[in-house]
């Protein structure tokens, strides 16, 4: 078969690519002026008056030495999996084991009954430890750290306040309570042995595992089904912790909730895109940023274009086709996306063998051409908008060079977004051109350690030790502590 290039495409479909192109492509300028914003905003989310931002104080309070020690359990409440692990550190600087097992966060938990969430939690969690612990009778508490990936308000380290769902997630009766005592009820109707030592956020996790392994991490980021990040601030740039009268050096985890980014719409550049999935979601006009990042709604962008070019426009692509799979919302995720951008065909024959077997539609090479390309342009844009996050927290640090750990399956998994997130915060930076290709970049983004594993029974370690040392600020119930 020949190949084709889009310069063979027919007119109309080539006049879509560059409206496309023009609609999803942000230059350095408009980079450069987002993440000006952004940095803007991060200091507004730290005021007393607060910003759209949360920036949400975590009362993780120190770095790990590398050389905490015990055994702790970490429960993950992710939006795919619910992961509980049994986390060992060990002896060994930096050392760790872990036991873990995954179980299937049933989708319709995810908008049914608070009730329902809880007790299916505690459920996982009794299993897993009479599986690995024996009876649970017999067993004194164990402690637990507790990944809780929403934004929640933190008066104190064991304590939930969500503030509202995020990644598609509506349960009734939770938001504006603390989560703690709900999950705690659970626990306690089944008689799981378990204290809590710390409800954590997954950049939180990232940032302190990433920590553990690597003094140069500054940054802990999650690319995944939602996008967020935390670092270290000093409590003297915290206005809003000022009344507490903590000593101005003294380091406070900022779990930012950077999703939130722009809910206002000011910088972002939206497409009618992004405003559709806006007003469909179950949160309308909340996570602006996160919706045009994050995995949970890459494919959704995709799939509202291609509807779009068959509905609307003068394209007429996959004429005389049945789309009706393809009119059914998320029913295609960010792996769809990677899929077709990591074809390594030039007729594009993975495409066209991933649409006829997902959606039961033979796109021909012209309209294979155009999808690959609108994987890019979404693919890139997710990347560039991300470095205008990270570049902003390095601003308003002053970091000139540091690390920062990133995970999640957007990440992990989709290709170029590394290459790509890099490339844009060169831009911003105006990083100087390297001598050797081969040199690291002065903020390197690297693969984290497992933020809600090893990073969550880290923060339950830090806590209790610091407990110990008799730092009690933002611990809510001691008693678990001892
Ligand atoms: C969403 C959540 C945030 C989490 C992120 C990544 O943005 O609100 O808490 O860190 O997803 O999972």
């Amino acid at each position: 078969m020949a190949v084709g290039s889009l310069a063979d495409a027919p007119k109309d479909l080539l006049s879509e690519i560059k409206h496309l192109e023009e609609l999803f492509t942000i230059d350095t300028a408009k980079l450069k002026e987002i993440s000006s914003h952004f940095e803007i905003e991060l200091e507004k989310g730290l005021s007393v008056e607060g910003g759209t931002i949360p920036m949400n104080p975590t009362w993780v309070m120190s770095y790990p030495t590398g050389h905490e020690t015990g055994t702790y359990l970490a429960l993950d409440m992710g939006g795919t999996n619910l992961r509980v692990c049994q986390v060992t550190l060990t002896e060994q600087k930096s050392g760790f084991d872990i036991i873990q097992s995954k179980y299937r966060m049933p989708e319709e938990l995810k908008t049914g009954d608070a009730e329902e969430l809880w007790e299916y939690i505690a459920d996982c969690l009794m299993q897993f430890i009479e599986t690995y612990y024996g009876d649970s009778t017999k067993l004194d508490k164990i402690p637990l750290g507790f990944t809780f990936s929403y934004p929640a308000t933190q008066n104190y380290i064991d304590e939930g306040i969500l503030q509202r769902w995020t990644k598609g997630f509506d349960i009734a009766g939770v938001e504006g309570h603390n989560v703690v005592p709900m999950f705690q009820a659970a626990l306690a109707r089944r008689g799981v042995p378990i204290k809590l030592s710390a409800l954590i956020n997954d950049t939180t996790g990232t940032l302190v595992a990433s920590g553990y392994t690597d003094p140069k991490m500054r940054i802990g980021c999650i690319f995944g089904t939602g996008c967020n990040a935390a670092y270290m601030e000093d409590c003297g740039s915290i206005p809003k912790l000022a009344y507490m009268n903590l000593p101005p050096d003294t380091p406070m985890a900022i779990n930012c909730e950077w999703g939130a980014f722009d809910n206002e719409h000011k910088v972002l550049p939206m497409t009618p895109y992004d405003i559709i999935i806006d007003k469909d979601s179950p949160r309308p006009g909340q996570q602006a940023f996160e919706k045009m990042i994050a995995g949970l709604y890459l494919g959704e962008i995709f799939r509202q274009i291609m509807v779009d070019l068959y509905d609307n426009n003068e394209a007429h692509i996959f004429a005389g086709q049945d789309i009706s799979k393809l009119r059914k919302p998320y029913s295609l995720d960010s792996s769809f996306l990677s899929a077709i951008e990591e074809d390594p065909f030039e007729n594009l024959s993975e495409t066209l063998g991933l649409f006829q077997d997902k959606l039961n539609i033979s796109p021909n090479l012209p309209e294979l051409e155009l999808i690959r390309r609108i994987c890019e342009l979404i693919g890139t844009r997710a990347a560039r908008l991300s470095a205008c996050g990270v570049a902003a927290i390095s601003r308003k640090k002053g970091y000139q060079s540091c690390h920062v750990g990133a995970d999640g399956t957007v990440f992990n998994k989709y290709p170029h977004f590394k290459a790509r997130v890099a490339a844009a915060l060169c831009e911003i930076l105006d990083w100087p051109d390297k001598t050797d290709p081969k040199e690291e970049d002065p903020i390197e983004i690297l693969a984290a350690e497992d933020g809600s594993g090893v990073g969550a029974a880290l923060i339950a370690a830090l806590t209790l030790q610091r407990v110990k040392d008799g730092n009690m600020h933002g611990i809510l119930h001691p008693e678990n502590f001892s």
